[in-house]
């Protein structure tokens, strides 16, 4: 009897020191949302999604003020055209996504296994242009950020949605994103975490930080310090110019994965893109 516990015992041991090994993204996940909740226990994963605004009275009272005439409609209103109009061939962007390329923002990046790699909603407006002998557009803002705040707009509301297939090449891609977040770099060693993470809600420079979730959910984003719209891999550029290390470039591999990584962070909480900031 005493050898039959003992083996169900080291059983069970096992698996909990297997699951331990192979913690993936899932357990990621919910380890880190159980370390915000534990930090600011206030705010729910929608409010999270709120960033800077919950950690100041007078700023969110402009931001809301500012969110009576949402500053990004009219990039709405100009991607809805683009994305509508078709190229020299004839085909449109709609030819080149599921569903026509309604209601689908929310479920990128994406993990492509036949490619194997991350692909970025941006990057395929691209190759989709490409493809129908059109000129890429430029990544970070303009046309290419009007037609994301069109397709984003058509899936506000519906939970952010990243999947990291069970699947090493895809594996690979989400792990070497979150390398990249927690790595230090720049003259002072500053990691994305260091900011988002563990000094989220506390002031630099005047700037009360956003937390790591919630960030990805409203990009598109106006920003009055823009004057425009812009696209995420364009903010997450500033922040590495901010802290004085040299940008990642846009739509690399180590850029799309970092776009994976932060944007799975977000998974569950509603899409509420394009969005408005300072
Ligand atoms: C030295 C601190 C610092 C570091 C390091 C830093 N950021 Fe930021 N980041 C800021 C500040 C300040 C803002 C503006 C206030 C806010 O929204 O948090 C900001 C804003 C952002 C936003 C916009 C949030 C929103 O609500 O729109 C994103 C996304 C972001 N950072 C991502 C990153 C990523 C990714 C990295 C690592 C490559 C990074 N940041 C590194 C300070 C930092």
């Amino acid at each position: 009897m005493y050898r039959f516990y003992l083996i169900i015992f080291s059983f069970l041991m096992s698996l909990s020191v297997s699951s331990m090994v192979n913690a993936g993204p899932q357990e990621d996940l919910l380890a880190y949302q159980k370390y915000f909740k534990k930090k600011f226990p206030n705010l729910s994963s929608v409010d999270l999604s709120n960033g800077m605004y919950n950690f100041n009275k007078d700023k969110r009272e402009q931001w809301e003020e500012i969110m009576s005439f949402p500053p990004y409609e009219i990039a709405i209103d100009a991607g809805e055209e683009l994305f509508a109009k078709p190229f020299k061939n004839g085909n449109t962007y709609a030819d080149c996504f599921e569903k026509g390329g309604i209601a689908i923002a929310h479920t990128y990046p994406r993990f492509n296994q036949q490619l194997g790699k991350v692909t970025t909603l941006a990057g395929l407006i691209n190759d989709c242009r490409v493809k129908n002998g059109e000129k890429p557009l430029p990544y970070l803002k303009g046309k290419l950020a009007s037609i994301l705040a069109y397709m984003a707009e058509t899936s506000r509301g519906k939970a952010i949605s990243v999947e990291v297939p069970n699947d090493a090449a895809a594996l690979a891609a989400y792990e070497d994103g979150k390398r990249i977040y927690f790595t230090r770099r720049g003259p002072r060693a500053f990691a994305c975490y260091h900011c988002h993470w563990e000094a989220a809600g506390s002031k630099i420079r005047g700037n009360e930080l956003s937390t790591a979730i919630g960030q990805a959910t409203h990009f598109p984003v106006y920003r009055s310090k823009w004057g425009g719209m812009g696209t995420i891999q364009r903010r997450y550029k500033g922040c590495m110019k901010n802290i004085g290390a040299k940008p990642l470039k846009q739509q690399t591999e180590a850029m799309n994965n970092l776009e994976y990584f932060h944007t799975f962070l977000s998974n569950g909480i509603p899409m509420n893109a394009p969005g408005s900031r300072f």
